[in-house]
């Protein structure tokens, strides 16, 4: 028996690719392009692109397949590829000054690594973040299960926040202002899903959909809901949830997190369903998907959990914790920080643009925050006494998030930290290696909220 999918895949291959789609190395080429960003009426915005669109090419292989790439540097600015939420080998995460050079303007890099874990993942420039990124380098990277949900689409949709100015439509060139900053970062007057504002995605009636949603935003902070849609959340930062969460009222979507869902259309034949952005004031809708009369589908039942990957035992009741204090920001702003050896004052540290710590640490310390040996599991409990929610991110590896019952809670790669909380993470440091630790809010990052660890 076929399932809709398979048949939908096998007829797409024969259409469109008789010699195989999945091309094993291509070129990614980092280059300048224009693209419609504002809404119709509006001009065009010159970004910065992998392949020539905002997100960039859609990566996509099965679990366990080799991505090759070979990153072309076609912009006026160094850069570099990372791959956020892969557990990758150290040598290819594209940490320009920890695990490579950036690759100058002109020059190129051969990325080259295994995708280990089925789910959706992101690539994103990891050198002047807050500012390439900002610009729209960022693509995403779906690994496939080897047997994928039956669902009637599978949609990547990434959500953008941009500033442009609304006059040119150009972004706004102020990637380091101080304000941004030292506050909640770069939020921007326009949010757009893939590149484009408000876009419509034809569904029928009762279809069943997997929408994998990555936030590419520089700092925004989404609050979801559903209309016209109902279903799961099943999995979280790329891996599977044990139990699919029923999607009620609102959820979170902090910077660099992922969420997959499976939903079924409820809304009627040409109705219309969407993802809504939902804020203090009501909210706006981020996406359209115009229904139209199905062609036998009627509405199915519950869904299975993905396959898990296959992730190490979690046994951290005696693991070592470890606190990272975060500090600073506005209202809080630091008394003093280190940048290497040396303690600055909190406005010696302000002229630098650095408003920001990491356990007293304004930059990445010289030394590592943890130095694990491999294969042991360790505790990190994130203090956040600033006054700004964060996003924090591990590479490398997935952690299991501690409940507030001292129960371990989903795998993540990025946990939202709110403003004045604690949260305890239990990680198994089992991928050898040098690998950040930062806020994914790219301008607290930039301004002085980056550690590291070590695995060896
Ligand atoms: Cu997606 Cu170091 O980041
Ligand atoms: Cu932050």
């Amino acid at each position: 028996m076929f399932s809709r999918r398979q048949f939908l895949q096998t007829s797409t291959a024969v259409l469109l690719a008789p010699m195989g789609v999945r091309a094993a190395s291509t070129d990614l080429v980092a280059q300048e392009a224009v693209q419609q960003i504002a809404p119709e009426g509006y001009p065009t915005t010159p970004v910065w692109t992998y392949g020539g669109n905002v997100p960039g090419l859609d990566i996509r292989v099965r679990q366990g397949e080799r991505v090759q790439r070979k990153l072309v540097n076609k912009l006026p600015q160094p850069t570099a590829v990372h791959w956020h939420g892969i557990r990758i080998a150290n040598a290819m995460d594209g940490v320009p000054g920890l695990t490579q050079d950036a690759v100058e303007a002109g020059a190129s890099f051969n990325y080259d690594f295994v995708a280990p874990d089925a789910g959706t993942y992101w690539y994103h420039s990891h050198n002047r973040s807050m500012e390439q990124v900002a610009r729209g380098l960022y693509g995403p990277l779906i690994v496939e299960e080897a047997s994928p949900p039956d669902v009637d689409r599978d949609l990547t949709l990434m959500l953008d926040d941009w500033r442009l100015d609304p006059d040119t439509a150009h972004i706004v060139n102020d990637f380091d202002n101080g304000h941004d900053l030292s506050h909640a970062g770069r939020l921007g007057n326009l949010v757009t899903v893939n590149g484009r504002f408000d876009p419509d995605y034809p569904v029928g009636t009762a279809e069943r959909l997997r929408l994998r949603l990555i936030n590419a935003s520089n700092a925004r902070i989404y609050d979801l809901s559903l209309d016209g849609l109902t279903g799961w959340i099943v999995a979280l930062d790329g891996m599977p949830l044990a139990q699919p969460l029923p999607v009620e009222g609102t959820f979170p979507l902090a910077p660099a997190q992922r969420v997959d869902l499976i939903v079924d259309v409820t809304a009627k034949a040409q109705g219309i369903a969407s993802l809504v952005s939902v804020e203090r004031d009501g909210g706006f809708g981020l996406a359209r998907f115009p229904v139209s009369e199905g062609a036998a589908a009627t509405p199915r039942q519950e869904i299975d959990p993905l396959p898990p990957n296959s992730m190490p035992e979690v046994q951290y009741d005696d693991a070592p914790l470890h606190r990272m204090v975060m500090q600073g920001g506005a209202m809080r702003w630091l008394d003093a920080a280190k940048i290497g050896d040396t303690e600055l004052s909190g406005r010696e540290l302000a002229q630098l643009g650095r408003f920001w710590a990491l356990n007293g640490y304004a930059e990445r310390p010289k030394e590592p925050f943890l130095d694990a040996r491999l294969g042991q599991t360790h505790r990190i409990e994130f203090v956040n006494e600033t006054a700004f929610p964060h996003a924090m991110h591990l590479h490398g590896h997935h952690f299991r998030v501690v409940l507030q019952d001292g129960t371990l809670g989903p795998w993540r790669d990025t946990v939202l930290v709110e403003r004045g909380q604690a949260r305890q993470i239990a990680l198994v440091a089992d991928n050898p290696g040098d690998w950040l630790l930062h806020c994914h809010m790219l301008g607290h990052a930039a301004s002085g909220m980056m550690s590291w660890f070590r695995v060896s």
